[in-house]
């Protein structure tokens, strides 16, 4: 199985720290943020890994990770010439993910403590669709927060939403079939001119295509400084490159 990850965007609510520096290198803990999702990923058994990222970070991404080897992973790269949102950025793993395959989505800027082996070997044995990892936060308008039906399952998708129906979110990890290149390729820009994740995983979620699973270990989303600060405390402990 291949996993993409996504390491672009802008990084705002990070500035200025992000003026100079992609969010996704900024240190937590002993290591560059990145270093966190590809080890993640490598300890699920995953290496062939798709790093997506701006034409002005590349460098800075190639310098420190080259090859992947020194991770125990193979990495392939891309640039997205516009932050134009996650879909739009997804998009550009097509002919790296191939045909009839399924694989991984991480935002680069997603932390997770507990193992993704369990959750992606479940996602091998669902015939097709697509999975999302869900965890309870106190902060739920920050997130994609999903809507149930009575038996459970995700009906739909509200980004951001003032009054979220649910104290779970969607956390940054997607499993896809490749029909999301499809569904990624109809879809219009929202009103922040992005492609969005969710909007994406909504069609799945209107197939009745769209499962979860909650994760219970420690998460974040690195991407402000309250979260930054929380995960170089929580992650200080992890050996970093040898000096
Ligand atoms: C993105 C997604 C959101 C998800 C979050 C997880 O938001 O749009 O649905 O809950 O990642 O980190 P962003 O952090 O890009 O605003």
């Amino acid at each position: 199985m291949k996993a993409v990850i996504l390491a672009g965007g802008t990084g705002t609510r990070l500035l200025p720290l992000t003026r100079l520096m992609n969010k996704h290198l900024l240190p937590v803990g002993k290591l560059p943020m990145i270093c966190y999702g590809i080890d993640s990923l490598r300890e699920a058994g995953i290496t062939d890994i798709m790093l997506i990222t701006s034409r002005v970070s590349a460098g800075m991404f190639t310098s420190y990770l080259g090859s992947g080897a020194e991770h125990g992973v193979s990495l392939t790269y891309r640039i997205q010439e516009e932050a134009g949102g996650i879909a739009q950025a997804l998009e550009l793993a097509q002919s790296f993910v191939g045909e009839d395959a399924k694989f991984i989505v991480l935002l680069g800027d997603n932390l997770f403590e507990e193992p993704l082996a369990p959750h992606i070997e479940a996602f091998m044995r669902q015939e097709d669709g697509a999975m999302v990892l869900l965890k309870q936060v106190p902060d739920p308008e920050r997130y994609g927060i999903p809507v149930f039906d009575e038996s459970g399952r995700i009906v739909h998708i509200d980004e951001k939403p003032a009054h979220p129906k649910s104290d779970s979110c969607v956390t940054g990890i997607y499993m896809f079939d490749s029909a999301v290149f499809r569904f990624i390729g109809a879809q219009t820009p929202s009103q922040r001119g992005e492609l969005e994740i969710t909007d994406v995983n909504n069609v799945y979620a209107r197939l009745g295509k769209l499962a979860h699973r909650h994760i219970n270990g420690w998460w974040t989303d690195a991407g402000t400084f309250q979260s930054l600060l929380e995960a170089s405390l929580k992650l200080s402990g992890k050996e970093g490159d040898a000096p």
